[in-house]
C-alpha cells in the first residue's frame, strides 16, 4: 500500500528493448497498469510525470541487426517508431517517449559513472572472457554458443540454456563456440568496473527488506529477500561491447557501459528532456528535497523478470550517488503466458500489438478490458482468444454498451434526447452506490489491484441495468411519462460517473460516452460535478462494442498454431551462422556413402550415444553416434543411411568409431535421418 499525498509522482514503465515489436506481455507486464494508475492520478489533478522510451543499447540490440543483416542504428530506428506508434494507438499517455541513443542520455549515463569513479567506489578487476580471434573482438554472453552441462543441449547459450531453463556464464559451456566465426574462442583477460553490491548489501537490508516488507507487493519483496538471502556479488558495469555509451575513461576505450547501467538512467534523462520541452525543473522528479516531505515519490512499473534491476542494482546506484530520491513502489508484474503456452518472440508465439489492430481495428479498449482483467498481478495468467470473446461479448457488450445504449434509445425515443430539470440524481441509494464506487477504485489502485478496480467500474454499469430493469421506464412511460423521464435521467448520471471512472481503464470508451452524452469536455475530473442543464440535448447513440463473432476467434486461434508448425519446421541452420567457403577439392574429398544400418544398441553409461554397425557396400563396420534420444535401437534396423565413410577413426567411450552418419537437426534439436529417398544400394555415392 503506497502512502498518499505526494507532492509529485514520477512514474516509470520499463524501456522496452527497441529491437521487436510490442506484444500483448509487454502491454499487461509493465505499460497498461502504469497507464492506468497515471490516469487515474491525473484525474485528481496530481502532478505527475510518466516517462518512458527505446532502450536501444546491449547485445539484444546488435544480435538482431546481425541476424537482419543490417545495422544496430536501422534496428533502434525502426522498432522506436514502430513501438511508439503501438503505444499511442493503445493510448499509453507518456509524457515523453524518449530514446537511450540521444546525446542526453549518453552524457547523462556517463556523468553517473564518473560521480561513482570519483568517489572509488567501483571495484576494478580484470577477469578472463571469451574473444573470438577471428573477429577480433570480446563475446557477450549470447554470442557464444555451446553443450549445456546440465541436460547436454548443445545449443545453449552464454547466459542460459533455452532448453532446460538452466542459467550459465559463458565458461559453463562445454565446447562453446562464437556465433560470429563459429570458431571456439579464446579466454583472453579484460578489465571491468564492478559495482560492489556485496558493500551495500546491509544498507538494502535495512531500506528493502525492514522498509519495504508489507509495502511492496509479495511477490516483488519474496524474489528480493531471496536474492538478499544468496548474499549478493559485485556486477560488472561494463562490458566489451561495439554498441552502447562509452566508459567515459581514457583507459576503457572501445568500452561500453552495461546497458542495465544505463537504461534505467533512461528514466531519468527522458524527464530531463520533457523538463527541457515543457519548461520544467526535472530536479522536482528525480532529487532529494531539502525537506523529506517535498520529495517525489517514484513509481517503477516493470515486469517480474527486470525485479532484481530495479529493487537492487538501481537503487544502489541512486544511493552511491547519493542525491537521488529511491523507488516508493515497485510493482512488477508476474507473466502473461497465451493459449497454454510462454509467449515468445522468437517463436512467434504471440498476439503482436499491430497485428492486433489490423485484425480488430478501433478496437484498443476491448484489449485493454480483458488484459486488465486478466492482469498477472500476483501470479502468472492466461491469455486466450475464447476468454477475449466471452468477456467482450458478456461483459463489454452485454453489460455496458447495453445499459448505455439501452439508456440512449429510450431517452431519444421517448424525450426527445432532451434532458428537463433533473440536473441531480434523485435517487440517493444510487448516489450512495456511485460514491463508493470512487472509493473502491481508489482504493484498489493504491494498493496495485487492477483488476479489482476495472470490476468496480463494471459494478456500476451494472447497477445501471438493474436499475433500469427494475423500473421499466418502457412500462411507466404511457401513465407516467415525468416518472419515466426520472428513472432515464437518473441513468444518464450513472452513465456520466460510470464514464469519469472508466477514464483510466477505457479511455476511447470513455470518450464516446462523453460524445453521446454531450459535455462540453471529454475528461472530467473525480471532484467535478456532473450537471445536466435544464434543456440539456444528447447527441444520438453510437454503438460502443459489438459481439465478437466465433470464426474470427477461431481465425486468430489457427494463426497462432499456423506459428507454431511453421516453428516446429523450421531448421536451426537459419540461426547458426554461415560457415567458411571451402574449395572443389576439399568437398570432393568427403566420401559419403548410402549404408544400411545393421545392428543398433544402447552405449551402456551415456543418454545420447549408440553404437550401430553399418553397411557401407564396403565394409560392415562400427559406428558410435549421438542419437539414442531420438531413436529406440530395436527401430532403426535397416534403416537406410548417410555416411561419411573416410572420417579419421575415433574411439568414443572405449569404442571405435569408423565414420559418422549424417543426421538433420532443427531449431529443437530434434533429429532425423538424412538419407536416399528411395532404397539404393549399400556403396552408392554421395555427391
Ligand atoms: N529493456 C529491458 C527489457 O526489456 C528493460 C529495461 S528497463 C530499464 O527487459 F530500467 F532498464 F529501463
Ligand atoms: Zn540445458
Amino acid at each position: 500500500m503506497t502512502k498518499k499525498n505526494y507532492k509529485r509522482y514520477t512514474i516509470t514503465s520499463a524501456l522496452p528493448y527497441a529491437n521487436g515489436p510490442l506484444h500483448i506481455g509487454h502491454l499487461a507486464g509493465a505499460y497498461l497498469p502504469a497507464d492506468i494508475f497515471v490516469r487515474h492520478l491525473r484525474l485528481q489533478k496530481k502532478d505527475v510525470v510518466y516517462v518512458c522510451g527505446s532502450d536501444e543499447h546491449g547485445a539484444a540490440i546488435t544480435i538482431k541487426a546481425k541476424k537482419e543483416g543490417t545495422t544496430p542504428q536501422a534496428i533502434i530506428d525502426q522498432y522506436n517508431s514502430q513501438i511508439k506508434k503501438s503505444f499511442e494507438d493503445f493510448g499509453i499517455a507518456f509524457d515523453i517517449y524518449h530514446r537511450t541513443s540521444s546525446p542526453i542520455h549518453h552524457d547523462l549515463s556517463k556523468e553517473f559513472f564518473l560521480n561513482l569513479y570519483e568517489k572509488d567506489e567501483f571495484i576494478e578487476k580484470f577477469s578472463d572472457q571469451y574473444f573470438d580471434e577471428e573477429y577480433q573482438q570480446f563475446l557477450a554472453d549470447r554470442y557464444i554458443i555451446g553443450t549445456c552441462p546440465n541436460c547436454e543441449n548443445d545449443n545453449a547459450y552464454g547466459d542460459q540454456c533455452e532448453k532446460c531453463g538452466t542459467s550459465l556464464s559463458p565458461t559453463d559451456l562445454i565446447n562453446p563456440r562464437s556465433t560470429l566465426s563459429g570458431n571456439a574462442p579464446i579466454l583472453k583477460p579484460t578489465k571491468h568496473w564492478y559495482l560492489p553490491l556485496d558493500k551495500y548489501q546491509p544498507w538494502l537490508e535495512k531500506w528493502l527488506l525492514e522498509g519495504k516488507k508489507d509495502v511492496w507487493k509479495t511477490n516483488v519483496y519474496g524474489q528480493c529477500s531471496s536474492w538478499l538471502k544468496q548474499g549478493l556479488q559485485p556486477r560488472s558495469m561494463t562490458r566489451d561491447l561495439d554498441w552502447g555509451v562509452d566508459v567515459p575513461l581514457e583507459e576503457a576505450a572501445g568500452k561500453k557501459l552495461y546497458v542495465w547501467l544505463d537504461a534505467p538512467i533512461g528514466y531519468i534523462s527522458a524527464t530531463k528532456q520533457w523538463a527541457i520541452d515543457k519548461g520544467k525543473d526535472w530536479q522536482l522528479y528525480w532529487k532529494q528535497q531539502p525537506n523529506e516531505e517535498d520529495n517525489s515519490c517514484l513509481i517503477h512499473f516493470i515486469g517480474k523478470d527486470n525485479i532484481v534491476f530495479h529493487c537492487i542494482t538501481f537503487p544502489s546506484i541512486l544511493h552511491a550517488h547519493g542525491d537521488y530520491i529511491l523507488p516508493e513502489q515497485v510493482p512488477a508484474n508476474e507473466f502473461l503466458n497465451l493459449e497454454g503456452d510462454k509467449l515468445s518472440t522468437s517463436r512467434n508465439h504471440a498476439v503482436w500489438l499491430h497485428e492486433y489492430l489490423e485484425a480488430f481495428p478501433g478496437k484498443q479498449d476491448e484489449l485493454r478490458y480483458v488484459l486488465t482483467s486478466i492482469m498477472p498481478e500476483t501470479s502468472d495468467s492466461e491469455f486466450t482468444w475464447k476468454d477475449y470473446q466471452a468477456r467482450v461479448n458478456n461483459e463489454l457488450v452485454a453489460i455496458l454498451g447495453n445499459f448505455v445504449n439501452r439508456v440512449m434509445i429510450l431517452m431519444h425515443k421517448y424525450f426527445d434526447g432532451k434532458v428537463l430539470g433533473g440536473t441531480k440524481f434523485t435517487n440517493q441509494s444510487l448516489f450512495d452506490e456511485v460514491g463508493s464506487a470512487y472509493d473502491g477504485v481508489e482504493t484498489y489502485l493504491n494498493d496495485f489491484k487492477f483488476r479489482n478496480a476495472i470490476s468496480t467500474v463494471m459494478d456500476v454499469a451494472r447497477l445501471g441495468n438493474r436499475y433500469l430493469t427494475e423500473n421499466e421506464p418502457w412500462k411507466t412511460f404511457k401513465e407516467s411519462p415525468e416518472e419515466a423521464r426520472e428513472v432515464l435521467q437518473n441513468c444518464l448520471h450513472i452513465i456520466a460517473h460510470m464514464a469519469t471512472l472508466a477514464q483510466p481503464f477505457l479511455p476511447h470508451t470513455s470518450e464516446k460516452i462523453f460524445g453521446m452524452l454531450n459535455m462540453e469536455k471529454n475528461v472530467l475530473n473525480y471532484d467535478e460535478e456532473i450537471i445536466f442543464a435544464d434543456g440539456h440535448q444528447l447527441n444520438p447513440a453510437a454503438l460502443l462494442f459489438e459481439k465478437v463473432e466465433d470464426a474470427v476467434v477461431e481465425a486468430q486461434i489457427q494463426k497462432l498454431a499456423n506459428a507454431k508448425e511453421l516453428n516446429t519446421m523450421e531448421t536451426k541452420v537459419s540461426v547458426l551462422p554461415a560457415k567458411e567457403n571451402i574449395n572443389f577439392e576439399q568437398f570432393t574429398g568427403l566420401d559419403i556413402r548410402v549404408g544400411t544400418i545393421l545392428e543398433a544398441e544402447k552405449v551402456a553409461k551415456t543418454k545420447k550415444l549408440l553404437k550401430l554397425k553399418i553397411d557401407t557396400g564396403l565394409d560392415q563396420r562400427t559406428v558410435v553416434s549421438g542419437i539414442a534420444e531420438y531413436f529406440e535401437p530395436e527401430n532403426i534396423i535397416g534403416q537406410q543411411v548417410s555416411i561419411l565413410v573416410n572420417l579419421e577413426p575415433r574411439e568414443i567411450k572405449g569404442i571405435l568409431s569408423q565414420g559418422m552418419i549424417l543426421m538433420a537437426e532443427n531449431s529443437e534439436g530434434k533429429l532425423t535421418f538424412a538419407a536416399p529417398v528411395d532404397n539404393f544400394a549399400a556403396g552408392s555415392v554421395i555427391r
